[in-house]
This record gives structure tokens, C-alpha cells and sequence, in this order.
């Protein structure tokens, strides 16, 4: 790919989504993009690019979006983050609370919120409660997939045995090598496109906690520090924010103390 060529889809892409694409990723871009040259029948980037600015609809910017973003997920994935959750629920059920909100920001095919109302359902217990988890990706082909919940054998192999015969059936379709989540987990996430890049968010809040991980690596610090004040905002105080491992927080942390490494609360 010319260099000129990468610079005008590193633009598109920061335009639309806030992932920046730093010098070096020609080959990783080049390589995603075919997919949509693949699809589209266009025989080089350039006539790609031209059907992109034509294209009147917005489709094709989001097709490319999906081609482009990282959607590596897995269930339960840093499970610290569900331990303390599972921690926090025993702290607030005592304490009386029975409505409770949680935002999974960057969901991708739907492992962390599943894993998330799974960690829920097995702190009430018996108890009835108001629980509600808002999932959003910007990526349509991965929300699809969030949506309906049907996970290949494998996929659950980071989930403990007992809860996967309790949260997972074999699905209508019959396939032995696939599980789907059961429809009352299911009835708990509410799956939305979202735009981490682009706040004021709809969402009005307070929130109980925000699981915001592994996707603000790839936007640069003025998004970043956009997407966190946004976060505040909708948090209630003494609410907590779960980021990947490999991101950090430090220069941004207004409003927001560590409790542990990737887990802020937001002061009271
Ligand atoms: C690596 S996955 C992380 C999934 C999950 N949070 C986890 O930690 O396992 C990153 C996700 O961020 C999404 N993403 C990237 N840019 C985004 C944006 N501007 N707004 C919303 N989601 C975005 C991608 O589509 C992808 O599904």
C-alpha cells in the first residue's frame, strides 16, 4: 500500500472511530482492507477508497470498521475483574442496594458481558433484583454475534464446568459443538452500537461499574481523556471502572483513585 494511500485510510479510520493507526501498521491495514476489496470485487486500494467517499449510505465506513478493529475476546477474561465485582454485589446487596447498572464499553462478541451477568446472577443467589448490563461495540458484526449468543464448545473452556451447564444450552439448531446462553442471561444485556470516540454518550447513569478494557489502547490520549471523563460522568461515586491490564490510566486519573492495577473507584 502507497504510503499516501495509508494515510488517507489511518484518517478515515481516526475520523470515524478514534483507533489510531500509527506508522507501521501499512501491512495489518492492507491486509484487513482486502477483505472489503475481496467482497466488493474492487481491484486496488485506491478504487476502494473512492467507493468509500462515494458512498452515500455510511454502510461501507462501517463495513471497514469491522474489518479493521481487533476483536479479541475471551470468557472471564482477567478474572480478578469478576471476583472483585462478585465482591463489590455481596458489599451492596447487604447494604440493601437492589438496582443495579453495569456498562461493558467495548463488548465484541459478547464474552465479557456474558461472563459479567453470569458473576451477577451467581451473587443474588435467590434474590431478586433489578440488574441490567448495557453492551455496545462499534463494530455490527460483532454485536450480531454478541446478540445471538451461541458459542462454539472451545470458546467456554475458560468457564467453570458448573456454570456452564447452568448458563449454557445445546442450542435449537441441534450442533453438537455449540452452546447457546440461556435466554434469562440473555434477557439481562441490552447490545447497542456505540461510538467510544464520539461522547456525549446517550446514556444518562449512575452507573455501579464500567468495563472499558483492552480498546483504549488503540486510541490516542485526547480520546482517551474524552472517553474518561465520560465514563465519570455516568459512574455514581464510589462506582468502578475496569481497564485491561496493559493500559494505564496515569495523568487522567481526575475524579478517579486506584484500587488495585486496572481497577479505579470514583471518589464520593
Ligand atoms: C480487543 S476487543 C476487547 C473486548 C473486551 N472488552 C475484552 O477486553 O475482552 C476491542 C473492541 O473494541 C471495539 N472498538 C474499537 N474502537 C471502538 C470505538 N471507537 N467505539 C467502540 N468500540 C470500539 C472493537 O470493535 C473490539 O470489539
Amino acid at each position: 500500500m502507497e504510503a499516501q494511500t495509508f494515510r488517507k485510510f489511518r484518517d478515515i479510520v481516526y475520523a470515524h472511530s478514534g483507533i489510531s493507526l500509527g506508522d507501521g501498521k501499512e501491512a495489518l491495514v492492507s491486509a484487513r482492507v482486502g477483505k472489503r476489496l475481496r467482497a466488493l470485487n474492487i481491484s486496488d486500494h485506491k478504487g476502494y477508497l473512492k467507493y468509500l467517499e462515494q458512498d452515500g449510505s455510511g454502510e461501507e465506513i462501517v463495513q471497514l470498521l469491522d474489518a479493521i478493529s481487533t476483536n479479541v475476546t475471551h470468557f472471564f477474561r482477567e478474572p480478578v475483574h469478576f471476583d472483585f465485582v462478585r465482591d463489590c454485589m455481596a458489599k451492596w446487596l447487604g447494604a440493601g442496594q437492589t438496582r443495579f447498572r453495569f456498562w461493558s464499553a467495548a463488548c465484541s462478541t459478547g464474552e465479557e458481558p456474558y461472563s459479567l451477568a453470569i458473576t451477577l446472577r451467581e451473587a443474588l443467589g435467590n434474590r431478586q433484583a433489578d440488574v441490567k448490563i448495557l453492551a455496545t461495540d462499534i463494530s455490527t458484526r460483532v454485536l450480531n454475534s454478541a446478540r445471538a449468543g451461541i458459542f462454539e464448545l472451545d470458546k467456554l473452556a475458560k468457564v467453570p464446568p458448573a456454570l456452564r451447564d447452568r448458563y449454557f444450552e445445546r442450542p435449537d439448531d441441534g450442533r453438537a459443538n455449540n452452546r447457546a446462553v440461556r435466554a434469562d442471561l440473555r434477557r439481562m444485556i441490552v447490545f447497542q452500537r456505540l461510538n467510544l470516540a464520539n461522547p456525549p454518550f446517550p446514556m444518562r447513569g449512575p452507573l455501579d461499574a464500567v468495563f472499558c478494557r483492552n480498546v483504549m489502547i488503540y486510541f490516542d490520549n485526547r480520546v482517551r481523556a474524552a472517553l474518561l471523563a465520560e465514563i465519570v460522568r455516568l459512574l455514581k461515586p464510589g462506582g468502578y471502572l475496569f481497564v485491561g491490564h496493559a493500559e494505564s490510566l496515569t495523568g487522567m486519573m481526575a475524579d478517579l483513585k486506584s484500587v488495585k492495577p486496572s481497577i479505579y473507584v470514583k471518589n464520593r
